[in-house]
């Protein structure tokens, strides 16, 4: 209970919805106050022309306090860019956009979030961990603006309890999925 009330207070609630393109000032300010190597608008309006790139911002009182930018691929969300304004850091704001994310996985579709961290972003990596990501393999030289490695870090959909595991083809459970291969083979 005391923990919860401690949570509570510390929390900043954030609104978290779609990124539009007056929000690009704000996103720009708290890129570049946020990596050594910031993406420019260009690299912005680029990657949220496709399709299947979607940027979300976390709204705190009609100011824009972090962003993240991520693809939607056929079986995981792969987040491209995400970050908080430092100082809105340590209140859950990042928790809370990878909330927003981890709530859109599903058994039968996207079941991964991935993402590529420096070797060097050890507060990325602790917060990443934090909210259930794993370190999953090294990627060598990764990046062209600096020699370091990246890893690839990973979240894994969970099954809620007493959740049916559906084939992730059929859409079925696993008992209809196999009275159905039954039947197919009986007749
Ligand atoms: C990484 C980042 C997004 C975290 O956002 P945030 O809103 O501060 O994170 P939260 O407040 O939700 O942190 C949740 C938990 O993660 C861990 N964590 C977050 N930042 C941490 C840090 N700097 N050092 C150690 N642990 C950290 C803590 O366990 C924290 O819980 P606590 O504050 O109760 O101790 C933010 O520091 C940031 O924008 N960094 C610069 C950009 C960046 O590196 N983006 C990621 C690119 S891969």
């Amino acid at each position: 209970m005391a923990i919860m009330q401690v949570e509570q207070n510390t929390a900043l609630r954030v609104h978290i919805r779609w990124m539009i393109r007056r929000d690009m000032t704000d996103v720009l300010e708290i890129e570049r106050s946020g990596f050594e190597f910031p993406w420019f608008e260009e690299d912005f309006v680029r990657c949220l022309r496709q399709r299947n790139c979607i940027g979300m911002v976390a709204e705190h009182e009609d100011r824009v306090v972090g962003f993240m930018v991520y693809e939607l691929q056929k079986t995981r969300l792969h987040i491209l860019n995400f970050a908080v304004a430092p100082e809105f850091r340590r209140l859950s704001v990042g928790t809370q956009m990878v909330r927003k994310l981890i709530g859109k996985l599903s058994p039968q579709r996207r079941t991964r979030i991935v993402l590529e961290v420096r070797e060097t972003n050890l507060a990325a990596q602790l917060f990443f961990r934090e909210n259930g990501f794993r370190a999953v393999s090294v990627l060598r030289k990764f990046y062209e603006d600096s020699p370091e490695d990246a890893y690839l870090m990973q979240f894994r959909y969970r099954s809620k309890p007493n959740e049916p595991v559906l084939h992730p083809a059929t859409g079925r459970n696993r008992i209809e999925f196999h009275e159905h291969v039954r039947n197919r083979l009986t007749g």
